[in-house]
């Protein structure tokens, strides 16, 4: 039977199907654009897209086991079209900041999805990462053509996720049993500072960087280019936080029986993004 990855070809999507292929599961991929899909062999991919919930059938056929990644769109019909298909259990991977209300545009919609999942009779379980390392490629472009990276907040310190840590924990609650009910929030084991990032991919690329701060204004200039206003601002406002984002969740840990991998591991991974 096989499992039902969606967000395949997302960050942590690609992850997922790794480990499940690794664990000897056939994965059947869910994305809007099939002969857009780069996935691994052995792969099934089908068609199908969260605003329109119905084209989600085809791909529920047979699947018991689903991993969903939060996007927009209807999180009700959504999950009504899982257990209506026979799906039974679900890993839900989104964002959840209970500082923020629920009318929140960069909110509500993840609640009303969260809620929706939480009054169903799916065994379901909730991931809440934090700020993934991944974030860092946005840096790509102007590493591999100046070696600079341009970025507000160079003490901003944030206990960045190794993207595989969050599929492994997602891994093991959709193959073991003892998860459902449970919200994890992956976090890396410590906290990140963002010049140290840089440092780090630099040391891993055997390249030496150069991190230009950029003041808020300059930020928002800069990111008003690639995202919406309101993210923009959130962006600015977490960066402003004197203990920025440093929590480390014992959630990692627990569930994989190791710490979380550490940012420099996670620059070596990915020295082909910067190079
Ligand atoms: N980045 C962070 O720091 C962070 C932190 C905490 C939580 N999160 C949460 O992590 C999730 C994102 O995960 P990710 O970074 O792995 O994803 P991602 O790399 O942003 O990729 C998005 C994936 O979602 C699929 N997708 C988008 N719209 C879709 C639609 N309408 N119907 C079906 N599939 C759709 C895309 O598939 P196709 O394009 O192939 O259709 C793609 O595989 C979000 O819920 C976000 O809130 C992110």
């Amino acid at each position: 039977m096989p499992i039902l990855v969606t967000g395949a070809t997302g960050t942590v999507g690609a992850y997922v199907i790794r480990r499940l292929l690794a664990a000897g599961h056939p994965v059947r991929a869910l994305t809007r654009n099939p002969p857009a899909a780069r996935l691994p062999a052995g792969v099934e991919v089908v068609a199908g897209d969260f605003t329109n919930p119905a084209s989600l059938v085809p791909a529920l056929r047979g699947v018991e086991r689903v991993h969903l990644v939060a996007m927009e769109g209807d999180g009700p019909a959504i999950v009504d079209t899982l257990a209506e298909a026979g799906v039974r259990r679900l890993t839900h991977l989104g964002h959840d900041d209970p500082s923020r209300s629920d009318d929140d545009p960069l909110e509500s919609w993840h609640r009303v999805l969260r809620r929706a999942i939480e009054s169903s009779d799916l065994e379901w379980t909730h991931l809440f990462p934090g700020e993934f390392m991944a974030n860092t490629r946005e840096w790509a472009p102007s590493i591999r053509a100046e070696g600079v990276v341009r970025a507000p907040f160079g003490n901003w310190r944030s206990t960045l996720v190794h993207e595989d840590d969050i599929a492994a924990v997602v891994v093991e609650a959709l193959l073991t049993d003892g998860h459902a009910g449970r919200t994890y929030q992956p976090t890396g084991p410590q906290p990140v500072l963002r010049r140290d990032a840089v440092r780090m991919i630099g040391e891993a690329i055997g390249r030496e960087l150069r991190f230009d701060e950029l003041t808020p204004d300059q930020a928002r200039e800069l990111w008003g280019e690639v995202h919406e206003p309101e993210v923009v601002e959130w962006f600015l406002e977490m960066g402003r936080h004197p203990d920025g984002n440093s929590w480390v969740s014992p959630d990692v840990e627990e569930v994989l029986g190791r710490p979380g991998l550490t940012f420099d591991r996670w620059a070596r991974d990915h020295v082909a993004d910067f190079t």
